[in-house]
């Protein structure tokens, strides 16, 4: 099977835990885009009374296939979110944020009760690292931060937009400076880290609120 369909089979076994939840969590990426693309086609979709996402683009699909998306603010703690990851440990640590989303995926998946995390096979690793850890920063900080992030052994690169040539803009206005060759021993230390320099929005590690359940496609099977 190819990435894309360890991706699909991944999403597939996830719907299950969307079923009997009122309000969903969804999250950004092209396995969550695989997910709710099922999703349109399930009957216990009208059983969903809404769903809050966690970027621009999962709003604007989730509304294609008639989901309502509403705010964070108003649905309160959510039951599920369920959402993919560029690496994960075997201890549910994740490396997050290749799509851009991590501020606003990091912030549903602390609010909510379960984190199931959808990933194909490729992206299970034992130390994280080897994908460059997304960092979200105020642009004004972007050179201060890139500092201190050098300082940790990092090579942060700042995250360009392909189409403009201009500096990658997140839903949140901010910028990305993606590090380079870290080798992360201490995922929950680096993640406390790196969120206490001024200037950063948030970092890609999803170490202190880690997933609660990691579905993983492999071809012939989905593990837990
Ligand atoms: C977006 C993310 C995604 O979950 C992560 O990049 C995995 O993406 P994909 O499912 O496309 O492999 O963190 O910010």
């Amino acid at each position: 099977m190819t990435q894309d369909e360890l991706k699909k089979q991944v999403a597939q076994a996830a719907l299950h835990y969307l079923k009997n939840v009122p309000i969903i969590g969804m999250g950004t990426g092209s396995t969550v885009t695989h997910l709710i693309n099922l999703l349109a086609d399930c009957d216990f979709k009208r059983d969903i009374e809404g769903a809050v996402s966690s970027s621009a683009k999962t709003t604007e699909h989730l509304q294609s296939i008639g989901i309502r998306v509403i705010d964070l603010n108003q649905s309160g703690d959510l039951d599920i979110y369920v959402d993919g990851a560029d690496e994960v440990t075997p201890h549910k640590k994740m490396l997050k944020g290749g799509g851009g989303a991590l501020t606003r995926e990091k912030i549903i998946a602390g609010a909510s009760k379960k984190f199931v995390c959808i990933v194909d096979e490729s992206k299970c690793v034992d130390v994280m690292g080897k994908f460059p850890l997304p960092v979200e920063v105020l642009p004004l900080s972007r050179s201060f931060v890139a500092r201190q992030l050098a300082k940790l052994g990092g090579q942060p690169e700042l995250r360009m937009n392909k189409d403009t040539g201009a500096s990658y803009i997140t839903d949140n206005g901010c910028e990305i400076l993606d590090v380079h060759n870290l080798s992360i021993l201490d995922p929950i230390e680096l993640e406390k880290t790196i969120n206490n320099i001024p200037g950063v929005i948030t970092n890609g590690l999803f170490a202190i609120r880690d997933a609660d359940v990691v579905l993983v496609g492999k071809g012939s099977e989905v593990i837990t």
